[in-house]
């Protein structure tokens, strides 16, 4: 609701998530936590890309509760991840998508070495 003003339904939200690290390598979560709560999040995902011979890894579910924002929760589970990603030879870049109004985030990966990777987002419906 915050990001993109979507209402969404908890039943579908909690299958995902489970449904999702059921997968295994492909969909993984990293969660910061302070004295047992989880206070932020990223999943991250891939995409394969045959015209460099490597995975691209997606940056997702990108989330810090309001009351621990601006304190380096997130740069911590960036770094975190690419610090994992390093390892592997064969992933080359990082990416993610934003709502276009979203300034904060916006600001924020860019802020962290994010540009514009000059590609539009574009999707059809299958359901
Ligand atoms: C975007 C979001 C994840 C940032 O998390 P955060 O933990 O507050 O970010 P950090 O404190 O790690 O900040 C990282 C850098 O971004 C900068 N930054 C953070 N919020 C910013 C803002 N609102 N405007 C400008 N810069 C910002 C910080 O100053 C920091 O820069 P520095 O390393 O030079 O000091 C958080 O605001 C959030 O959860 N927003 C709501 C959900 C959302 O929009 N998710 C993204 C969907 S694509």
């Amino acid at each position: 609701m915050e990001t993109e003003g979507r209402q969404l339904d908890s039943a579908t939200v909690q299958a995902g998530v489970t449904r999702g690290l059921d997968v295994g390598e492909e969909v993984r979560y990293f969660v910061a936590d302070a004295d047992g709560q989880v206070i932020g999040q990223i999943m991250l995902t891939r995409e394969w890309s045959d015209w460099r011979d490597g995975w691209i890894a997606w940056l997702q579910s990108v989330y810090v509760v309001a009351e621990a924002r601006g304190k380096g929760v997130f740069k911590g589970l960036l770094q975190h991840a690419i610090d994992q990603l390093k390892q592997q030879p064969d992933v080359v870049c990082m990416r993610l998508y934003v709502e276009r109004d979203n300034n904060a985030a916006i600001a924020t990966y860019q802020k962290l070495n994010f540009a514009d990777s000059g590609y539009h987002v574009m999707e059809t419906p299958l359901q």
